[in-house]
């Protein structure tokens, strides 16, 4: 397999995964502008997803805001909470936040060469702080599936805006503490 850096192409063949701005319709504070708008794209290799193998994808994130937050990818638990998992940022700048369901947060630096391990039991978004699409590469254990409906249901503890010196990171307002 090749990936490119710059654009998260893979080759050959991988399943690839649209997501516009109507996609995260409701996990931005402020409402958004144009729902027909790119987010971000996901391509994905084609692995069985089981327990026995490590499956991988590259996120290409558009950058942009809704009100003062960055695009950011949905965000989400693995179905098995325990299943870890790898970024490792290719280009562009960004965040990485983890978030527990108890609603502790830890916010990572993304930046090419830095490599990011998400431990099991955090909930993991990225989110772009630059002007250029956040690159990333993913590599997870093959059966840890995604459980989406928890932070659509009640958020990250923390959004990412852009503050008067660049990125803030700050509590989320609408955050359903459980
Ligand atoms: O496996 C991952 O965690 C990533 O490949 C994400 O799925 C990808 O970045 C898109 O984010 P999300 O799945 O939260 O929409
Ligand atoms: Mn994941």
């Amino acid at each position: 397999m090749t990936i490119d850096f710059a654009t998260g192409a893979l080759v050959p063949d991988p399943d690839v995964l649209d997501r516009r701005l109507a996609d995260l319709d409701g996990y931005f504070v402020a409402d958004i502008d144009d729902p027909g708008v790119g987010a971000y794209t996901v391509h994905e290799v084609r692995v069985p997803p089981t327990g026995n193998n490590l499956l991988s994808s590259t996120t290409v994130l558009a950058p942009g805001k809704v009100g003062d937050e960055y695009f950011f990818t949905k965000g989400h638990f693995h179905a098995i909470r325990d299943r870890a998992e790898i970024y490792l940022t290719l280009s562009g700048e960004g965040l990485l936040v983890m978030a527990l369901e108890d609603g502790r947060t830890v916010t990572k630096e993304m930046r090419p060469g830095i490599a990011n391990y998400v431990p099991g039991h955090w909930a993991h978004r990225s989110v772009n702080t630059g002007t250029t699409p956040l690159v990333f590469y993913a590599v997870y254990i093959g059966d840890a599936g995604y459980d989406y409906a928890t932070i659509a249901e009640r958020g990250f503890p923390v959004i990412v805006v852009e503050g008067e010196e660049g990125p803030e990171v700050r509590p989320n307002p609408r955050y359903v503490a459980s």
